[in-house]
């Protein structure tokens, strides 16, 4: 931890600096090795636990991040509030700790805190979902390419139904998210000029119970009109599933359902036949993050950006993929 921010940490918080200056010592090492190997203290300020995928996404964290490899990690899930990510952020300040982790719950609001983390010296790496705020604000960014997700799924959608009328309804992550916005888009443009009608877009915010209620609404409203489901998750589009199976309607036959992430429910559910197209959201992001980190707080020049390649399925793939799946 940085001597400089442990002191800042009592002027603002007496009694968790107290806590935070006990442990901060100057002396830790990795493994019990010599001065070189200092354990990283990191912060990582995750999203929530809304999704399969944000479980793989916490679990490859976690392993990256171990005491084995170098790191005293101090985790925080938000529970999807943005002021509570932030006030964690913050925490992670007072605290002094050598590197912030932040997979952002929503774009925009950032740029108050990762100021106060610059001028803390904090460096912050974002993983995952991205910011609006300046770029100078943060070392880098670990992620996925969530328009190309998008582009992908619409791309699958505008083969398979363009060229006859098709009614489809859209399940949106959390509002304001830079996954939400930028599959959106994507998908948008490449269903643009077939004849695909969008009858309703709602967000479910990534969680199944919210997929549920929305496309209950959804069936209520449009009936068996409804054609095809894009969800902006796997699980929106397992929640929607009940829903439609209580409608008395077959999902993946009399509603085509497209997803994102491809975690092993959704997996599952494709191979069954009751999703018809996933396109993948790899959440195994720990490892190179934790590289990443390591040359920040090396010093080390790093790349802006990372982007982790993503691959999509079919029926036919999502059987022969599921035996190895590894989330
Ligand atoms: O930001 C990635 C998205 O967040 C995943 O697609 C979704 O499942 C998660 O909640």
């Amino acid at each position: 931890m940085k001597a400089k921010n442990i002191l800042a940490g009592f002027a603002l918080v007496g009694a968790i600096a107290l806590t935070t200056a006990g442990c901060a010592g100057g002396g830790n090492t990795a493994g019990g090795g010599g001065g070189d190997d200092k354990v990283i203290t990191v912060g990582f300020a995750q999203t929530g636990s809304e999704s399969g995928w944000r479980s793989a996404n916490t679990e490859s964290m976690k392993e990256a991040f171990s005491e084995a490899n170098g790191f005293n990690l101090i985790f925080n899930a938000a529970d999807n509030k943005p002021e509570a990510q932030i006030a964690a952020v913050r925490s992670f300040i007072n605290q002094g700790v050598d590197a912030i982790v932040l997979a952002p719950i929503v774009t925009d609001g950032w740029d108050d805190v990762l100021k106060e983390a610059k001028d803390a010296n904090i460096p912050v790496i974002l993983e995952d979902r991205t910011v609006s705020a300046p770029e100078d604000l943060y070392a880098s960014w670990v992620g996925l390419d969530f328009k190309k997700e998008g582009e992908t799924a619409g791309k699958w959608v505008a083969d398979n139904f363009g060229k006859t009328p098709t009614n489809l309804v859209v399940l949106e992550g959390t509002t304001g998210s830079s996954a939400a916005t930028d599959r959106a888009a994507g998908f948008d443009e490449a269903i643009k000029g077939t004849d695909i009608k969008v009858l309703d877009s709602q967000t479910g915010n990534f969680t199944r119970a919210e997929g549920k209620t929305v496309m209950e609404g959804f069936l209520q409203k449009y009936g068996s009109t409804i054609n095809v489901l894009f969800a902006h998750n796997d699980d929106m589009g397992l929640g929607a599933l009940d829903a439609i199976k209580a409608a008395g309607l077959k999902p993946g036959t009399d509603i085509k359902i497209v997803t994102i992430d491809a975690v092993k429910d959704g997996m599952t559910a494709l191979a069954d036949g009751e999703f018809n197209y996933i396109v993948e959201c790899n959440p195994l992001l720990g490892d190179k993050v934790a590289e990443v980190v390591k040359k920040v707080v090396a010093g080390e020049s790093v790349d802006k950006s990372y982007i982790v390649e993503d691959q999509a399925f079919d029926q036919e793939q999502a059987k022969a993929a599921l035996p190895d799946r590894k989330y």
